[in-house]
């Protein structure tokens, strides 16, 4: 790949305007499973408000939440053959409307990767044995939808394992199309832990004929191909999702077996903060609430209290402090602290718990028991529900995330823009987003312990409980977290500005 061409970039108010191709596995609200879901729809459509020209990939899942009348398939698109070794693959693109900016109209370009062998199949993850296979055809169909377009994206922008091999694959399987010539790529780890790796009897799959010797020679050796490391390697650059996590991925306590990799790429790393979607987590407009509210007026959030309560069967009185979950249930949300520490405080303090959430099943149970122990305390909706999640946010007094580790993490600031006070270990985007709060100078925005032990996460939620006491005091620390901004602008800027030092990478 040669340099980019600046004389041939659109200016537009002194702004460098680009093309992004953005491929991912996840798109709130029709494909979500987390986090990633509401970053890859409400990051585009910032970027398109900056000016940007912007086509987005997402597979058609089965499950696609969003009516089969709204997608028409896409004429160029139609009947897309790939090899991918033993296997022809034929896919067919479908548009489809975007559903996070006001007017639709103007919002990215929506494209649905339609193979029904691969995506017609329960959920939106699996543990087949094609699971590579699935997110190599959404890769590869990525880059083919470009070609039949004739549409040169300045930028690849990829997220997580599923998309990783894109850089690889511009430097291999299409080194022969010219197209791509001036192409830079930009790889988001939005969760370490998941790194796509692979026994390396799947080689034949990626067609990489004469280019096998750039797979990590160490790992083929070891019979494994790693679909992450694999992007590092080859990305023009790498972000992840808060400074912090930047930070600590390079580190063996965090890198998950990367960090070498990371550190030798270091010059290439960056941190930014993912914001939050502004239309969608906006207590003054949420139509998922019964009770809009603003900073300026909290007493509707009280109704809401009240509803949640009652929605989730606990005891409905609205001067106990209320805490809440939502999130996946897996270890790195930090659950296992709660084992001792939760009960206790069941016990010895008049509090109400609620918790919406779905995952490992120890957690489950976990919920599930103290559900039947403290019927009048403990609500706990098993599932996974937008509608209970916003009022989950616009409901409860604090919010639990005492991660092991996290990325970024949109809840506790989902939570500070509802005046729901987060409790947070400190770490990840954790830590960059929530602020200790001080009672000497009213400063801070949450309850934030360090070290990843109950005593730490008792500590925490007791302080919380003591200042809830306090009114005065804890209307300042719900303000606080209101007043911030956590919009999509500043990192929609960040991204914009790194996409302009990548097209010079060499
Ligand atoms: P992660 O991506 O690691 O799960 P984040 O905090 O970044 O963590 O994002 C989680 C997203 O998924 C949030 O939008 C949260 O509201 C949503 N979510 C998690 N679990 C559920 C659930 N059971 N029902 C509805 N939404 C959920
Ligand atoms: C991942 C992380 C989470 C992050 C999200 C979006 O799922 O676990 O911390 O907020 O991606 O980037």
């Amino acid at each position: 790949m040669s340099h980019c061409n600046w004389e041939n970039c659109n200016y537009t108010k002194n702004k460098l305007i680009m093309n992004i191709c953005f491929v991912t596995s996840e798109f709130a609200p029709y494909a979500k499973v987390g986090g990633l879901a509401d970053v890859s729809s409400a990051l585009p459509a910032a970027l398109q408000r900056a000016g940007h020209k912007i086509r987005l990939i997402v597979p058609y899942y089965r499950d696609l939440k969003v009516s089969e009348e709204l997608t028409e398939p896409i004429e160029e698109l139609a009947n897309i053959t790939i090899d991918a070794g033993p296997e022809k693959l034929t896919f067919h693109g479908y548009r489809c409307p975007y559903p996070q900016t006001q007017d639709p109209a103007d919002g990215p370009e929506l494209i649905l990767i339609k193979c029904d062998e691969l995506f017609d199949r329960k959920g939106i993850y699996g543990d087949s044995s094609d699971e590579f296979l699935r997110f190599l055809l959404l890769s590869r169909a990525g880059i083919e939808i470009c070609q039949r377009f004739q549409w040169a994206p300045d930028i690849f922008h990829c997220n997580d394992w599923q998309t990783a091999l894109i850089p690889l694959l511009l430097r291999s399987v299409y080194d022969w199309d010219g197209l791509f010539n001036d192409s830079r790529t930009v790889l988001t780890i939005h969760n370490i832990g998941h790194q796509g790796g692979f026994p390396a009897r799947i080689l034949p799959y990626l067609n990489l004929f004469g280019y096998e010797h750039l797979l990590h020679q160490d790992d083929l050796k070891d019979g494994l191909i790693n679909f992450l490391k694999t992007g590092i390697m080859y990305a023009d650059t790498i972000t992840t999702v808060s400074p912090t996590y930047a930070t600590q991925i390079q580190t063996s306590g965090y890198g998950v077996g990367l960090e070498n990799e990371l550190l030798t790429r270091q010059h290439d790393l960056h941190g930014i903060l993912n914001g939050i979607d502004n239309l969608e987590w906006n207590p003054k407009t949420d139509a998922l609430i019964p009770f809009q509210f603003s900073v300026d007026d909290l007493r509707p959030k009280l109704e809401n209290k009240q509803h949640l309560l009652t929605e989730m069967g606990v005891d409905g009185d609205i001067s106990a402090p209320t805490l809440g979950i939502v999130s996946r249930l897996t270890s790195q949300k930090g659950f296992d602290l709660m084992f001792d520490v939760v009960p206790e405080l069941l016990q010895r303090r008049d509090l109400r718990l609620v918790v919406l959430g779905s995952g490992q099943q120890k957690y489950v149970d976990f919920f599930s028991e103290l559900r039947r122990q403290y019927p009048d305390k403990v609500g706990f909706y098993h599932g996974f529900s937008n509608e209970v999640a916003h009022l989950v946010e616009a409901g409860s007094d604090m919010f639990l995330m005492p991660s092991q580790y996290e990325p970024c993490g949109l809840n506790q600031m989902y939570s500070q823009a509802y005046g729901t006070v987060p409790i947070v270990r400190k770490t990840g985007g954790l830590a960059d987003t929530v602020q200790q709060y001080d009672p000497q100078t009213g400063d801070g925005t949450g309850f934030v312990f360090e070290h990843f032990t109950s005593t730490g996460l008792r500590w925490a939620i007791n302080f919380a409980l003591d200042v809830f006491e306090d009114p005065r005091q804890w209307q300042q620390v719900v303000v606080n977290g209101m007043q911030k901004d956590f919009s999509w602008r500043t990192p929609a800027e960040q991204y914009s500005k790194l996409y302009a030092q990548t097209l010079q990478h060499t």
